[in-house]
């Protein structure tokens, strides 16, 4: 049986059925009727329920006049003609009845709290809006963004919106290579960062990460500015950087938001496709934030006085859209937390919920699974009774962490909302709404209003029977989708719309949609790793591996992980005499560090093998997925007698 008949395999054995309890549904913002009534309108006018939706939900400076246009199909423009701002829609518009209310609650690893007000936050965004002008920034400038998760990083991507430059979020765990290679592609003139950040006990040093990557190439950038966090000695390079405290608090606390069309780009986001470079996934402000909006309304029920905690990181997607601006745009408050979740003891996340009164917790399934391992105490010492609804993000969440998460922190009681979506998709696409919808363990069950998901067979015909399995596409244009990929809009059309000739967004993720029409994702199609809920492409770690002098060639597969849920297995030949023993230990050891300094720790693969040969077909094509029968440590029962070179299997499966 393959791997993927595997999956299905044990999610179709999976029955139970969790309705949401009586009490959720009864203040619930929808219930089942109002959602049939959501799905009916959608159902019926498809560009009417949005621009509906874009109406009532965002403050436009200048109305549009038209939703959709398809005349340059797959590249869809949404309310193309209306004006305005998302630090405004995020700010602004809060700042008369909700000024006091907390917007962030910031908790740092050692411990230290700070609370902004909306009207707090607004002043600092505006200094920090002021402070980027003063460095020449303007309307349309690219600014990544390398931070810690701290509140200032959020002060930065509502300060670009504000003056409409268009910020690219490096993550803080990628190396200088990584952070060069962004900043290049984007051709960023401004760099936001930290002297460093705690994680673990340690400090993550950003700032000669820094200095790493400008040391060469780098030519757009024009200044660094650099917040002081951890207060350790780091290199300065006077004219060129900028302390942060220096700069900032002296500016005006009033920016008038820049007003762009809808269109305009919000940011840029990094990420791995199937081929070496990562792709600059492009939003845009309207339709994008208008999904953001209101998929934080229907997918976790946002009330005023919840405490919304999402875990991930502004780095990726999760953060862009759950951290920043979703619960924003809502007025929500949002906790932000710095440090890693076992620190100082595996308890610390939920000492945060109880201290902060969380009341909805969204994570991913590495993250439940790691806490799950640690045990049920750690939960129990806390009082999680504010909680009233968890969600997951990320991967699959398998059945046990699901019920766990269920049980354990979710007394039984709360709704989970396990949320399907991707960087390209800008907002959740297919979840439960926690109010109306019966949930199944491992299943993200049904695309949410106004989202058009099929599944289609190998040619690209819509499937029309439940029961079935196959891609995952999207059939019609969605506000918040992709524009294009920065740069390189032919690879825009080909990756996400070529597959089937330019009819369906193809998502790169199969699927199986059991008898009642729930979808339960079986994962990535494409040479995508999903390690800890990161995306991670193949190429990108075979190229850093083949960076190395001693490497030849590499070939890199995902193995099943319990907590990561996949973990890096990479395949080395070296140039000269294959390494044994202590020799093969050392390599192996200094080339896990090179793809750590390369990419980032979290690209680091866990086992490296090294052979003569690659298992290759006769026309050069490397059989990949008898390299990862061989990760999993399974017996070789595939036909080899393709392969050009039948004796290496042995090799490869470390038994030679
Ligand atoms: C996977 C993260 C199963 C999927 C928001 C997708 C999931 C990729 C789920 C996107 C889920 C995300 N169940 N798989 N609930 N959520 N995925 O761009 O393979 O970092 O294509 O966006 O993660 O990862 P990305």
């Amino acid at each position: 049986m393959s791997d993927k008949q595997q999956t299905i395999q044990s999610v179709l054995s999976e029955k139970r059925v969790f309705a949401p309890s009586e009490q959720f549904v009864r203040s619930a913002r929808l219930n089942a009727d109002k959602l049939a009534a959501l799905h009916a309108a959608a159902a019926k006018d498809h560009v009417g329920f949005w621009t509906d939706l874009a109406r009532k939900e965002i403050s436009w400076q200048t109305p549009f006049t038209k939703t959709l246009d398809d005349s340059q199909a797959p590249n869809y423009t949404w309310f193309a003609d209306g004006k305005l701002n998302a630090s405004a829609n995020c700010l602004d518009r809060h700042l008369a009845t909700r000024g006091n209310k907390l917007a962030i609650r910031f908790e740092g690893e050692k411990g230290d709290v700070q609370l902004y007000t909306y009207q707090q936050l607004h002043a600092e965004v505006c200094k920090l809006a002021n402070a980027l002008k003063s460095l020449g920034i303007t309307k349309g400038d690219r600014v990544v963004i390398y931070m810690p998760m701290v509140a200032e990083a959020v002060m930065a991507m509502q300060a670009c919106a504000r003056i409409g430059a268009v910020h690219s979020i490096v993550f803080g765990g990628f190396s200088a290579g990584s952070l060069r290679d962004r900043i290049d592609d984007a051709g960023a003139k401004l760099l936001i960062t930290a002297d460093g950040g705690h994680r673990a006990g340690n400090i993550v040093d950003l700032k000669k990460a820094v200095d790493e990557a400008l040391s060469e190439g780098c030519k757009s950038i024009g200044n660094v500015l650099v917040l002081r966090r951890t207060g350790h000695k780091v290199g300065f390079q006077e004219g060129r950087d900028i302390w942060w405290h220096d700069l900032v608090p002296k500016q005006s606390d009033r920016c008038e938001p820049e007003w762009v069309d809808a269109e305009h780009p919000l940011f840029l986001l990094y990420t791995s496709g199937s081929t070496g470079k990562p792709k600059g996934i492009q939003h845009c402000t309207g339709g994008y934030l208008l999904g953001a909006t209101v998929s934080s309304q229907w997918v976790f029920d946002l009330r005023e006085d919840d405490v919304f905690w999402c875990t991930a990181d502004i780095g990726w997607i999760t953060g862009h859209s759950y951290v920043c601006y979703g619960p924003l745009a809502n007025g929500a408050t949002i906790m932000m937390y710095e440090g890693a979740p076992t620190v100082p003891d595996a308890g610390r996340f939920w000492k945060i919920a109880q201290e902060h009164g969380v009341t909805i917790f969204y994570t991913a399934p590495t993250a439940i699974r790691a806490l799950m391992k640690l045990g049920d105490d750690w939960p129990k010492k806390y009082d999680l009774s504010k909680l009233r609804l968890l969600g997951s993000v990320g991967e699959p969440i398998n059945p046990e962490a699901w019920m766990w998460y269920h049980t354990v922190i979710g007394q039984e009681k709360l709704p989970i909302v396990d949320t399907w979506w991707q960087t390209e998709t800008g907002a959740i696409m297919i979840s439960p709404i926690p109010g109306a919808v019966p949930t199944k363990p491992g299943s993200c069950t049904k695309p949410l209003p106004g989202i058009a998901v099929e599944v289609v067979d190998e040619s690209g015909e819509i499937i029309k029977d439940n029961d079935v399995g196959g891609y995952l596409v999207v059939t019609k244009p969605w506000p918040s989708m992709l524009r294009t990929i920065w740069g390189d809009n032919d690879r825009y059309i080909k990756t996400y719309w070529g597959q089937f000739g330019n009819k369906y967004y193809v998502a790169g993720d199969s699927t199986h949609r059991d008898a009642d029409g729930y979808y339960w994702i079986m994962g990535r199609i494409d040479d995508v790793l999903n390690v800890s809920g990161h995306r991670l492409g193949t190429m990108e770690i075979e190229s850093a591996l083949v960076s190395h002098p001693a490497v030849a060639e590499a070939a890199v597969v995902g193995r099943p992980h319990e907590v990561k849920g996949e973990s890096v297995f990479a395949f080395v030949i070296c140039r000269g005499e294959r390494p044994i023993g202590a020799e093969a230990e050392k390599l192996a050891k200094e080339l896990r560090d090179h793809v750590g300094r390369e990419i980032g720790a979290l690209a680091k693969p866990d086992d490296i093998r090294f052979a003569e040969n690659l298992p290759k077909t006769r026309s050069g094509k490397i059989m990949r997925r008898l390299l990862r029968s061989i990760a999993k440590g399974e017996a070789i029962t595939q036909d080899v007698s393709t392969l050009e070179n039948p004796a290496i299997v042995a090799q490869l499966a470390g038994k030679a």
